[in-house]
Protein backbone atom coordinates (compact mmCIF):
# COMPACT_ATOMS: atom_id res chain seq x y z
CA UNK A 1 0.00 0.00 0.00
CA UNK A 2 1.31 3.54 -0.79
CA UNK A 3 1.99 6.04 1.89
CA UNK A 4 2.11 9.52 1.79
CA UNK A 5 5.41 11.88 2.81
CA UNK A 6 4.51 15.52 3.75
CA UNK A 7 7.36 17.94 5.02
CA UNK A 8 5.16 20.53 6.69
CA UNK A 9 5.10 24.10 7.98
CA UNK A 10 5.05 25.54 4.13
CA UNK A 11 1.69 27.89 3.30
CA UNK A 12 0.16 27.20 -0.03
CA UNK A 13 -0.16 29.90 -2.32
CA UNK A 14 -1.61 29.12 -5.82
CA UNK A 15 -4.59 28.43 -7.70
CA UNK A 16 -6.52 24.77 -6.79
CA UNK A 17 -9.30 23.39 -9.63
CA UNK A 18 -12.26 21.32 -8.10
CA UNK A 19 -12.82 18.09 -9.79
CA UNK A 20 -16.00 16.54 -10.54
CA UNK A 21 -17.81 15.72 -7.39
CA UNK A 22 -17.67 11.65 -6.29
CA UNK A 23 -21.05 11.95 -4.52
CA UNK A 24 -23.06 13.15 -7.50
CA UNK A 25 -21.29 10.65 -9.99
CA UNK A 26 -21.46 7.83 -8.41
CA UNK A 27 -26.06 8.05 -8.36
CA UNK A 28 -25.94 9.45 -11.62
CA UNK A 29 -23.98 6.83 -12.60
CA UNK A 30 -26.45 4.43 -11.12
CA UNK A 31 -29.24 6.23 -12.89
CA UNK A 32 -27.85 4.93 -16.37
CA UNK A 33 -29.72 1.83 -15.20
CA UNK A 34 -33.04 3.23 -15.48
CA UNK A 35 -32.67 3.93 -19.56
CA UNK A 36 -32.11 1.41 -22.48
CA UNK A 37 -30.74 4.80 -24.18
CA UNK A 38 -27.03 6.18 -23.60
CA UNK A 39 -26.26 8.12 -20.79
CA UNK A 40 -22.99 10.64 -21.74
CA UNK A 41 -21.34 11.56 -18.05
CA UNK A 42 -18.45 14.58 -18.51
CA UNK A 43 -16.40 16.04 -15.65
CA UNK A 44 -16.38 12.40 -13.79
CA UNK A 45 -13.69 12.65 -11.12
CA UNK A 46 -10.99 10.04 -11.65
CA UNK A 47 -11.25 8.07 -8.19
CA UNK A 48 -11.71 4.90 -7.20
CA UNK A 49 -15.07 4.81 -6.70
CA UNK A 50 -15.51 5.82 -10.20
CA UNK A 51 -14.09 2.49 -11.25
CA UNK A 52 -15.84 0.54 -8.72
CA UNK A 53 -19.13 1.65 -9.86
CA UNK A 54 -17.97 1.31 -13.68
CA UNK A 55 -17.03 -2.26 -12.52
CA UNK A 56 -20.87 -2.85 -10.68
CA UNK A 57 -22.36 -1.55 -13.78
CA UNK A 58 -20.07 -3.37 -15.87
CA UNK A 59 -21.08 -6.82 -13.68
CA UNK A 60 -24.62 -6.23 -14.66
CA UNK A 61 -24.07 -6.24 -18.30
CA UNK A 62 -23.74 -2.43 -19.03
CA UNK A 63 -21.20 -1.26 -21.59
CA UNK A 64 -19.63 1.18 -20.22
CA UNK A 65 -17.23 3.36 -22.42
CA UNK A 66 -14.18 5.83 -21.80
CA UNK A 67 -14.53 7.94 -24.19
CA UNK A 68 -11.98 10.98 -22.91
CA UNK A 69 -9.63 10.64 -20.09
CA UNK A 70 -7.00 12.84 -19.25
CA UNK A 71 -4.88 14.81 -15.95
CA UNK A 72 -8.76 16.64 -15.56
CA UNK A 73 -11.52 14.40 -15.82
CA UNK A 74 -12.52 11.29 -17.41
CA UNK A 75 -15.97 11.31 -20.12
CA UNK A 76 -18.15 8.09 -19.82
CA UNK A 77 -20.87 6.48 -22.27
CA UNK A 78 -23.13 4.49 -20.22
CA UNK A 79 -25.46 1.90 -22.10
CA UNK A 80 -27.97 -0.16 -20.27
CA UNK A 81 -29.93 -2.06 -22.93
CA UNK A 82 -29.21 -5.34 -22.71
CA UNK A 83 -28.72 -6.06 -18.98
CA UNK A 84 -28.14 -9.79 -17.86
CA UNK A 85 -27.63 -9.50 -14.32
CA UNK A 86 -29.46 -7.98 -11.63
CA UNK A 87 -27.47 -9.27 -8.59
CA UNK A 88 -24.66 -6.98 -6.81
CA UNK A 89 -22.08 -9.04 -5.14
CA UNK A 90 -20.66 -8.63 -2.35
CA UNK A 91 -17.44 -8.69 -3.65
CA UNK A 92 -17.99 -5.88 -5.23
CA UNK A 93 -20.51 -4.06 -2.82
CA UNK A 94 -17.80 -4.32 0.20
CA UNK A 95 -15.37 -1.92 -1.66
CA UNK A 96 -18.11 0.93 -2.07
CA UNK A 97 -21.04 1.00 -0.22
CA UNK A 98 -22.61 3.43 -3.35
CA UNK A 99 -23.18 0.38 -4.56
CA UNK A 100 -26.70 0.35 -2.69
CA UNK A 101 -27.89 3.04 -5.37
CA UNK A 102 -28.30 0.01 -7.97
CA UNK A 103 -30.94 -1.28 -6.19
CA UNK A 104 -33.72 1.05 -6.64
CA UNK A 105 -33.20 1.27 -10.33
CA UNK A 106 -32.57 -2.39 -10.95
CA UNK A 107 -35.96 -2.86 -9.14
CA UNK A 108 -37.76 0.09 -10.92
CA UNK A 109 -36.80 -0.90 -14.70
CA UNK A 110 -36.53 -4.87 -14.41
CA UNK A 111 -38.69 -5.82 -11.29
CA UNK A 112 -36.12 -7.65 -9.30
CA UNK A 113 -32.97 -7.18 -7.99
CA UNK A 114 -30.62 -8.84 -5.35
CA UNK A 115 -27.69 -6.62 -3.99
CA UNK A 116 -25.57 -7.54 -1.13
CA UNK A 117 -26.22 -5.95 2.24
CA UNK A 118 -23.06 -3.21 2.05
CA UNK A 119 -22.29 -3.78 6.18
CA UNK A 120 -21.53 -1.55 8.62
CA UNK A 121 -17.83 0.41 8.20
CA UNK A 122 -15.51 2.38 9.78
CA UNK A 123 -17.40 5.08 10.35
CA UNK A 124 -21.26 3.99 11.98
CA UNK A 125 -23.36 1.20 11.37
CA UNK A 126 -25.01 2.49 8.42
CA UNK A 127 -28.09 0.97 8.38
CA UNK A 128 -30.23 0.56 4.89
CA UNK A 129 -33.78 0.07 6.55
CA UNK A 130 -35.06 3.53 5.13
CA UNK A 131 -33.86 2.76 1.80
CA UNK A 132 -36.07 -0.82 2.12
CA UNK A 133 -38.60 1.25 3.47
CA UNK A 134 -39.32 3.44 0.74
CA UNK A 135 -39.35 0.78 -1.77
CA UNK A 136 -41.70 -0.97 0.03
CA UNK A 137 -44.07 1.80 -0.02
CA UNK A 138 -44.12 1.82 -3.71
CA UNK A 139 -44.64 -2.21 -3.70
CA UNK A 140 -41.72 -3.56 -3.84
CA UNK A 141 -41.43 -7.24 -1.49
CA UNK A 142 -38.25 -7.20 0.13
CA UNK A 143 -36.54 -9.54 2.30
CA UNK A 144 -33.20 -10.23 3.53
CA UNK A 145 -31.38 -13.63 3.13
CA UNK A 146 -27.56 -14.93 3.79
CA UNK A 147 -26.55 -11.11 3.48
CA UNK A 148 -28.17 -10.01 0.36
CA UNK A 149 -31.53 -7.80 0.13
CA UNK A 150 -33.72 -9.54 -2.61
CA UNK A 151 -35.96 -6.81 -3.86
CA UNK A 152 -39.20 -7.60 -6.23
CA UNK A 153 -42.05 -6.31 -7.48
CA UNK A 154 -44.40 -8.22 -10.17
CA UNK A 155 -45.90 -4.82 -11.44
CA UNK A 156 -44.79 -1.55 -11.79
CA UNK A 157 -43.76 0.26 -8.47
CA UNK A 158 -46.94 2.22 -7.77
CA UNK A 159 -46.28 5.84 -6.81
CA UNK A 160 -46.55 6.68 -3.29
CA UNK A 161 -46.43 9.32 -0.45
CA UNK A 162 -43.47 8.89 2.25
CA UNK A 163 -42.38 10.58 4.81
CA UNK A 164 -38.59 9.90 5.51
CA UNK A 165 -38.43 9.27 9.20
CA UNK A 166 -34.99 10.39 9.59
CA UNK A 167 -32.51 12.56 7.11
CA UNK A 168 -30.65 9.98 4.51
CA UNK A 169 -28.63 11.07 1.76
CA UNK A 170 -28.51 7.37 0.24
CA UNK A 171 -32.28 6.75 0.94
CA UNK A 172 -33.27 9.84 -0.91
CA UNK A 173 -31.05 8.89 -3.95
CA UNK A 174 -32.72 5.07 -3.99
CA UNK A 175 -36.15 6.69 -3.44
CA UNK A 176 -35.73 9.14 -6.59
CA UNK A 177 -34.09 6.58 -8.51
CA UNK A 178 -36.96 4.26 -8.34
CA UNK A 179 -39.98 6.62 -8.68
CA UNK A 180 -38.47 7.66 -11.83
CA UNK A 181 -39.73 4.86 -13.76
CA UNK A 182 -42.73 4.40 -10.81
CA UNK A 183 -46.70 4.75 -11.89
CA UNK A 184 -47.61 8.64 -11.03
CA UNK A 185 -46.32 11.01 -8.90
CA UNK A 186 -44.33 9.85 -5.39
CA UNK A 187 -44.04 12.52 -2.77
CA UNK A 188 -41.24 12.02 -1.03
CA UNK A 189 -40.82 14.22 2.21
CA UNK A 190 -38.20 15.50 4.53
CA UNK A 191 -35.83 14.45 1.69
CA UNK A 192 -31.83 15.03 2.41
CA UNK A 193 -31.35 18.45 0.03
CA UNK A 194 -27.63 17.86 -0.98
CA UNK A 195 -26.10 19.75 -4.14
CA UNK A 196 -25.47 16.39 -4.99
CA UNK A 197 -29.01 15.25 -4.88
CA UNK A 198 -29.69 18.36 -7.01
CA UNK A 199 -27.17 17.49 -9.89
CA UNK A 200 -29.02 13.82 -10.15
CA UNK A 201 -32.46 15.21 -10.52
CA UNK A 202 -31.34 17.34 -12.62
CA UNK A 203 -30.02 14.63 -14.94
CA UNK A 204 -33.32 12.39 -14.11
CA UNK A 205 -35.86 15.51 -15.47
CA UNK A 206 -32.80 15.34 -18.90
CA UNK A 207 -33.69 11.50 -19.05
CA UNK A 208 -37.67 12.87 -19.25
CA UNK A 209 -38.86 12.30 -15.08
CA UNK A 210 -40.96 15.49 -14.71
CA UNK A 211 -39.18 16.71 -10.42
CA UNK A 212 -41.02 19.58 -8.54
CA UNK A 213 -39.10 20.79 -5.70
CA UNK A 214 -35.70 20.19 -6.74
CA UNK A 215 -33.18 21.64 -4.50
CA UNK A 216 -35.76 21.59 -1.77
CA UNK A 217 -36.08 18.82 0.94
CA UNK A 218 -39.86 18.09 -0.57
CA UNK A 219 -40.01 16.17 -3.76
CA UNK A 220 -42.83 14.87 -6.23
CA UNK A 221 -41.56 13.19 -8.84
CA UNK A 222 -44.02 12.17 -11.43
CA UNK A 223 -42.37 8.54 -13.01
CA UNK A 224 -42.33 7.51 -16.18
CA UNK A 225 -42.72 4.14 -18.37
CA UNK A 226 -39.47 4.76 -20.45
CA UNK A 227 -36.53 7.26 -20.44
CA UNK A 228 -34.29 8.64 -22.64
CA UNK A 229 -30.50 8.71 -22.69
CA UNK A 230 -29.00 12.04 -21.82
CA UNK A 231 -25.92 14.32 -21.85
CA UNK A 232 -24.65 15.60 -18.00
CA UNK A 233 -21.66 17.07 -16.98
CA UNK A 234 -21.18 16.59 -13.11
CA UNK A 235 -21.22 19.23 -10.52
CA UNK A 236 -18.38 20.15 -9.02
CA UNK A 237 -17.41 18.70 -5.94
CA UNK A 238 -17.70 20.90 -2.64
CA UNK A 239 -15.81 18.63 -0.30
CA UNK A 240 -12.69 18.63 -2.08
CA UNK A 241 -13.22 22.27 -2.25
CA UNK A 242 -14.18 22.44 1.15
CA UNK A 243 -11.03 20.30 1.96
CA UNK A 244 -9.03 22.80 0.09
CA UNK A 245 -10.43 26.03 1.59
CA UNK A 246 -9.19 24.59 5.21
CA UNK A 247 -5.91 23.58 3.52
CA UNK A 248 -5.56 27.26 3.07
CA UNK A 249 -6.10 28.06 6.56
CA UNK A 250 -4.00 25.76 8.32
CA UNK A 251 -0.99 26.27 6.34
CA UNK A 252 -1.20 30.13 6.55
CA UNK A 253 -1.55 30.51 3.35
CA UNK A 254 -3.03 32.59 0.47
CA UNK A 255 -4.73 30.10 -2.19
CA UNK A 256 -7.57 30.40 -4.96
CA UNK A 257 -10.32 27.76 -5.73
CA UNK A 258 -11.66 27.43 -8.89
CA UNK A 259 -14.22 26.15 -10.61
CA UNK A 260 -16.90 25.74 -7.88
CA UNK A 261 -20.18 28.20 -6.65
CA UNK A 262 -19.76 29.89 -3.67
CA UNK A 263 -23.10 29.17 -2.41
CA UNK A 264 -22.29 25.70 -1.76
CA UNK A 265 -19.67 25.97 -0.14
CA UNK A 266 -20.81 29.25 2.51
CA UNK A 267 -20.74 27.26 4.90
CA UNK A 268 -17.48 26.29 5.43
CA UNK A 269 -16.68 29.87 4.48
CA UNK A 270 -18.99 31.33 7.79
CA UNK A 271 -16.91 28.85 9.99
CA UNK A 272 -13.71 29.88 8.50
CA UNK A 273 -14.23 33.50 8.63
CA UNK A 274 -15.82 33.12 12.22
CA UNK A 275 -12.19 31.77 12.96
CA UNK A 276 -10.56 35.01 11.55
CA UNK A 277 -9.59 33.43 8.12
CA UNK A 278 -10.36 36.23 4.87
CA UNK A 279 -12.49 34.45 2.84
CA UNK A 280 -13.49 36.17 -0.48
CA UNK A 281 -16.32 35.44 -3.21
CA UNK A 282 -14.34 36.52 -6.12
CA UNK A 283 -17.19 34.79 -8.60
CA UNK A 284 -15.43 31.92 -10.08
CA UNK A 285 -13.06 31.39 -7.73
CA UNK A 286 -12.94 31.66 -3.90
CA UNK A 287 -9.83 33.11 -2.30
CA UNK A 288 -8.75 31.92 1.30
CA UNK A 289 -6.47 33.89 3.16
CA UNK A 290 -4.85 33.71 6.17
CA UNK A 291 -5.32 37.32 8.15
CA UNK A 292 -2.42 36.78 11.01
CA UNK A 293 -4.63 34.79 13.83
CA UNK A 294 -7.11 31.34 13.81
CA UNK A 295 -9.73 31.71 16.46
CA UNK A 296 -11.56 28.66 18.13
CA UNK A 297 -14.91 28.02 17.22
CA UNK A 298 -17.40 25.53 17.69
CA UNK A 299 -19.04 23.53 14.80
CA UNK A 300 -21.59 20.63 14.91
CA UNK A 301 -22.72 18.49 11.57
CA UNK A 302 -25.69 18.91 10.29
CA UNK A 303 -27.43 17.62 6.75
CA UNK A 304 -27.00 20.21 4.27
CA UNK A 305 -27.55 23.05 4.25
CA UNK A 306 -25.43 22.48 7.68
CA UNK A 307 -21.57 21.66 8.22
CA UNK A 308 -21.16 18.69 6.04
CA UNK A 309 -20.08 15.89 8.08
CA UNK A 310 -17.30 14.86 5.27
CA UNK A 311 -15.33 18.16 6.51
CA UNK A 312 -15.65 17.51 9.79
CA UNK A 313 -12.39 15.48 10.53
CA UNK A 314 -10.80 18.56 8.36
CA UNK A 315 -12.20 21.08 10.50
CA UNK A 316 -10.86 19.62 13.66
CA UNK A 317 -7.39 19.57 12.28
CA UNK A 318 -8.12 23.26 12.26
CA UNK A 319 -8.98 23.73 14.98
CA UNK A 320 -5.99 21.96 16.70
CA UNK A 321 -3.74 25.34 16.23
CA UNK A 322 -7.12 27.78 17.02
CA UNK A 323 -6.33 30.18 19.79
CA UNK A 324 -8.41 28.64 22.42
CA UNK A 325 -11.15 26.12 23.13
CA UNK A 326 -13.50 24.22 20.42
CA UNK A 327 -16.44 21.79 21.07
CA UNK A 328 -17.47 19.97 17.59
CA UNK A 329 -19.81 17.85 17.82
CA UNK A 330 -20.52 15.04 15.10
CA UNK A 331 -24.41 14.40 14.85
CA UNK A 332 -24.48 12.00 11.15
CA UNK A 333 -22.12 9.34 11.97
CA UNK A 334 -21.84 7.50 15.97
CA UNK A 335 -17.65 6.43 14.98
CA UNK A 336 -16.67 9.81 12.72
CA UNK A 337 -13.73 10.51 15.35
CA UNK A 338 -11.11 8.25 14.51
CA UNK A 339 -8.73 10.65 13.14
CA UNK A 340 -8.46 11.74 16.62
CA UNK A 341 -5.81 9.63 18.64
CA UNK A 342 -3.75 10.33 15.30
CA UNK A 343 -3.88 13.75 15.29
CA UNK A 344 -2.95 13.64 19.47
CA UNK A 345 -0.41 11.56 18.28
CA UNK A 346 1.15 15.24 16.47
CA UNK A 347 0.46 16.84 19.34
CA UNK A 348 -2.88 17.83 19.22
CA UNK A 349 -4.74 18.52 22.38
CA UNK A 350 -8.47 16.69 21.85
CA UNK A 351 -10.60 14.76 24.57
CA UNK A 352 -14.07 13.10 23.32
CA UNK A 353 -16.98 12.55 24.90
CA UNK A 354 -20.04 10.67 22.96
CA UNK A 355 -20.37 12.93 19.69
CA UNK A 356 -18.25 15.94 21.02
CA UNK A 357 -14.90 16.37 21.04
CA UNK A 358 -13.20 19.25 22.80
CA UNK A 359 -10.17 20.48 21.28
CA UNK A 360 -7.68 22.40 22.88
CA UNK A 361 -5.68 24.38 20.50
CA UNK A 362 -2.33 24.23 20.75
CA UNK A 363 1.10 26.38 19.81
CA UNK A 364 2.66 23.88 16.64
CA UNK A 365 2.01 19.92 15.31
CA UNK A 366 4.85 17.85 15.19
CA UNK A 367 5.30 15.08 12.24
CA UNK A 368 4.72 12.10 13.02
CA UNK A 369 3.84 8.30 11.39
CA UNK A 370 0.09 8.44 11.22
CA UNK A 371 -2.53 5.52 9.94
CA UNK A 372 -5.62 6.70 7.71
CA UNK A 373 -8.46 5.30 8.93
CA UNK A 374 -11.18 6.47 6.33
CA UNK A 375 -11.68 8.47 2.91
CA UNK A 376 -11.97 12.01 5.27
CA UNK A 377 -10.07 10.93 8.58
CA UNK A 378 -7.31 10.50 6.12
CA UNK A 379 -6.98 14.12 4.75
CA UNK A 380 -7.72 15.67 7.48
CA UNK A 381 -4.27 14.06 8.48
CA UNK A 382 -2.97 15.44 5.51
CA UNK A 383 -3.73 19.13 6.64
CA UNK A 384 -2.01 18.53 9.70
CA UNK A 385 0.86 17.57 8.00
CA UNK A 386 0.93 20.19 5.81
CA UNK A 387 0.69 22.64 8.94
CA UNK A 388 3.06 19.93 11.69
CA UNK A 389 6.77 20.72 11.86
CA UNK A 390 8.49 18.12 10.38
CA UNK A 391 7.91 14.89 8.49
CA UNK A 392 4.68 13.02 8.55
CA UNK A 393 4.20 9.98 7.09
CA UNK A 394 0.11 9.15 6.22
CA UNK A 395 0.23 5.42 5.76
CA UNK A 396 -2.95 3.62 3.56
CA UNK A 397 -3.73 6.34 1.48
CA UNK A 398 -5.68 3.90 -0.86
CA UNK A 399 -8.67 5.71 1.01
CA UNK A 400 -7.96 8.91 -0.13
CA UNK A 401 -7.74 7.66 -3.68
CA UNK A 402 -11.48 7.14 -3.26
CA UNK A 403 -12.26 10.96 -3.02
CA UNK A 404 -9.20 13.17 -4.06
CA UNK A 405 -8.40 13.40 -7.34
CA UNK A 406 -4.32 14.14 -8.01
CA UNK A 407 -4.37 14.91 -4.41
CA UNK A 408 -0.17 15.79 -3.98
CA UNK A 409 -0.45 17.32 -7.55
CA UNK A 410 -3.01 19.47 -6.66
CA UNK A 411 -1.52 20.54 -3.38
CA UNK A 412 2.61 20.65 -4.89
CA UNK A 413 2.00 22.90 -7.33
CA UNK A 414 0.53 25.63 -4.44
CA UNK A 415 4.35 24.96 -2.57
CA UNK A 416 3.30 21.92 -0.62
CA UNK A 417 6.36 19.60 -0.07
CA UNK A 418 4.39 16.11 -0.08
CA UNK A 419 5.21 13.01 -2.32
CA UNK A 420 3.36 9.22 -2.40
CA UNK A 421 5.57 6.54 -1.64
CA UNK A 422 4.76 3.53 -3.43
CA UNK A 423 4.25 0.11 -2.07
CA UNK A 424 5.23 1.36 1.12
CA UNK A 425 3.09 0.06 3.82
CA UNK A 426 0.60 -2.64 4.84
C1 LIG B 1 -23.68 9.77 2.01
O1 LIG B 1 -23.62 8.54 2.71
C2 LIG B 1 -22.29 10.07 1.52
N1 LIG B 1 -21.84 9.01 0.64
C3 LIG B 1 -21.34 10.19 2.70
O2 LIG B 1 -20.07 10.57 2.21
C4 LIG B 1 -21.85 11.31 3.61
O3 LIG B 1 -21.04 11.36 4.77
C5 LIG B 1 -23.30 11.03 4.02
O4 LIG B 1 -24.12 10.84 2.84
C6 LIG B 1 -23.92 12.16 4.83
O5 LIG B 1 -23.83 13.36 4.14
C7 LIG B 1 -21.98 9.12 -0.67
O6 LIG B 1 -22.58 10.07 -1.17
C8 LIG B 1 -21.40 8.05 -1.52
P1 LIG B 1 -26.89 8.82 4.94
P2 LIG B 1 -24.96 7.78 3.11
O7 LIG B 1 -27.79 7.78 4.41
O8 LIG B 1 -25.94 7.93 2.01
C9 LIG B 1 -28.46 6.73 8.96
C10 LIG B 1 -17.74 10.41 1.98
O9 LIG B 1 -16.79 10.54 2.78
N2 LIG B 1 -29.26 5.87 8.10
O10 LIG B 1 -27.26 10.25 4.77
O11 LIG B 1 -24.58 6.43 3.54
C11 LIG B 1 -26.96 6.42 8.82
O12 LIG B 1 -26.57 5.31 9.61
C12 LIG B 1 -18.97 9.64 2.39
O13 LIG B 1 -17.71 10.86 0.82
C13 LIG B 1 -30.18 5.01 8.66
O14 LIG B 1 -30.34 4.97 9.88
O15 LIG B 1 -25.42 8.62 4.38
C14 LIG B 1 -26.34 7.74 9.24
O16 LIG B 1 -26.26 7.78 10.65
C15 LIG B 1 -18.85 9.00 3.74
N3 LIG B 1 -30.92 4.19 7.83
C16 LIG B 1 -27.35 8.78 8.77
O17 LIG B 1 -28.58 8.06 8.55
C17 LIG B 1 -30.76 4.21 6.48
O18 LIG B 1 -31.45 3.44 5.79
C18 LIG B 1 -26.99 9.49 7.48
O19 LIG B 1 -26.65 8.54 6.48
C19 LIG B 1 -29.84 5.10 5.90
C20 LIG B 1 -29.09 5.93 6.75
Amino acid sequence: MDSILINGGKPLKGNIRISGAKNASLPIMAASLLTDQVLELTNLPILSDIDTMEELLAHLGAKVFRIKENNDSLTLKISCDNMNNHQAPYEIVRKMRASIWVLGPLLAKYGKAVVSLPGGCAIGARQVDLHIAVLEAMGASITISEGYIHANSKTRLKACSFLFPGVSVGATINGILAASLADGTTHLSNCAMEPEIKDLCICLVKMGVIIEGIGTNDLKITGQKTLTGAKHNILPDRIEAGTYMIAGAITKGDITISGIDYEIVENVAQKLMQAGVLVTNMGDNIRVKYNGELKSVDMATHPYPGFSTDLQAQFMSLMTLADSSSVITENIFENRFMHVPELCRMGANISVDGNHAVVRGVGNLSGAEVMASDLRASVSLVLAGLAAKGSTKVRRVYHLDRGYQALEQKLSACGADIARIKGDSV
